[in-house]
């Protein structure tokens, strides 16, 4: 079956009480059982929940993967994952990353005595550089947010094979819809739900994706005792949001091109970070590796003075953190999503106070480019 159909029927099922095509909202915390030691499959919601284990199969099926865990915000699905690690173990990530995830590995995960090491991931050869005896995993953001640097993903497959290190991406930007990185070689695949799985700035979300049935036991044990679980009402939310995420992938992207090479031609604008230009460093691997470039869009411009009127002059797009629903939302990485990440390092990465970050939505692409002209201007 194709994406597209992935998304709207799933595996199809229906509810058997009644034959609705709308999965039903089971908003019960516990399920009764038959008799001793019986159960119809459902005991605790914290444990298994029907609304949110169809969507599980859901997000497992669009990934191609085994198992799919579906918990309380991205966050959570990066926290209950960095229980797997122990004490002592070594971890190299992507140096670009979303600044929560790099909040959690600076301030939980180290405390934790787990050593994150940053590298440039989209370098093969700075990884085996940094690789140590102790290392378990690769963190890898494809594309990293907010500079967009692309890894290759098969190359860090071979570059690891025979080696019992996880590779574990996060796909939140480009979703599933346009790149599955499970049959590029990764065994984990993250994503926040939140931005184009939800697709309408309305839910927090969070999967899990696992390669295979182990590790997904593994977490779903740690998940089961940590609790971090989606709720019934959400997972529904994101059933329902993934319907249409083929359609709106699609116009997201088309935007997307369109505002970049807006973008790229205004002499405000220094500098234009986006997948699908020729001018992205990795554009040919993004074409290799994935079927689509997506619709995050970072640039930077020629002072601090013009990132800030931007921000307040726009009207129709929406200043504001988050990214993939159907707003489009604009966002100034240094003072939101990153501002944890300390001022030397991020002017280091390109997070400068110029650099402005927008989440193309399904807007008309010409309100859109009419709204960035004027708040350039
Ligand atoms: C790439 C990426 N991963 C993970 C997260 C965390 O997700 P959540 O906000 O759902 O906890 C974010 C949030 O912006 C993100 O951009």
């Amino acid at each position: 079956m194709h994406i597209q159909s992935k998304c709207v029927h799933g595996r199809q099922e229906g509810d058997p009480l009644t034959g609705a095509i709308c999965t039903p909202i089971y908003q019960s915390a516990t399920f009764s059982h038959p008799g001793v030691g019986e159960s119809k499959g459902y005991d605790y919601s914290r444990l298994q929940n029907p609304t949110r284990e169809k969507l599980e199969y859901i997000v497992a099926d669009l990934e191609e993967g085994k198992d799919a865990i579906a918990c309380s915000s991205g966050m959570a699905a990066v926290s209950i994952l960095m229980e797997v690690f122990q004490r002592g173990d070594h971890l190299l990530a992507s140096e670009d990353l979303y600044g929560g995830t790099i909040r959690l590995f600076n301030s939980i995960s180290q405390k934790n005595g787990i050593e994150i090491e940053y590298v440039d991931t989209s370098d093969l050869l700075l990884i085996k550089e940094k690789m140590k005896a102790n290392t378990k995993a690769i963190f890898i953001e494809n594309p990293t947010n907010p500079m967009m640097h692309v890894t290759d993903l098969v190359g860090v497959k071979d570059l690891l094979a025979q080696k019992d290190i996880l590779i574990i991406v996060d796909n939140t930007f480009l979703s599933p819809y346009y790149c599955r990185p499970l049959t590029l070689g990764a065994d984990i695949v993250l994503h926040s739900g939140t931005k184009y799985l939800g697709g309408h700035n309305d839910t927090l979300a969070g999967f899990i994706v696992t390669k295979t049935k182990e590790i997904g036991e593994k977490l779903r044990f740690i998940y089961k005792t940590v609790g971090c679980c989606l709720g019934a009402m959400d997972s529904y939310l994101l059933i329902r949001g993934i319907k249409t995420l083929a359609l709106r992938m699609e116009r997201m992207q088309e935007n997307a091109m369109k505002i970049a090479q807006f973008l790229e031609k205004h002499p405000k604008v220094k500098k234009v970070y986006y997948l699908g230009l020729p001018s992205h460093p990795q554009y040919a691997l993004s074409q290799k590796q994935s079927s689509g470039f997506g619709a995050m869009i970072s640039f930077t411009v020629d002072s601090k003075d013009t990132a800030m009127s931007v921000l307040e002059k726009v009207q129709l797009i929406i200043f504001a953190e988050s990214l993939g629903g159907v707003e489009t939302l604009l966002t100034h990485p240094a003072k939101q999503t990153h501002t944890d990440v300390p001022a030397a390092e991020r002017e280091k990465r390109g997070i400068s106070d110029t650099l402005l970050r927008l989440s193309v939505g399904i807007e008309n692409s010409e309100d859109l480019i009419a709204d960035l002209k004027s708040a350039l201007a």
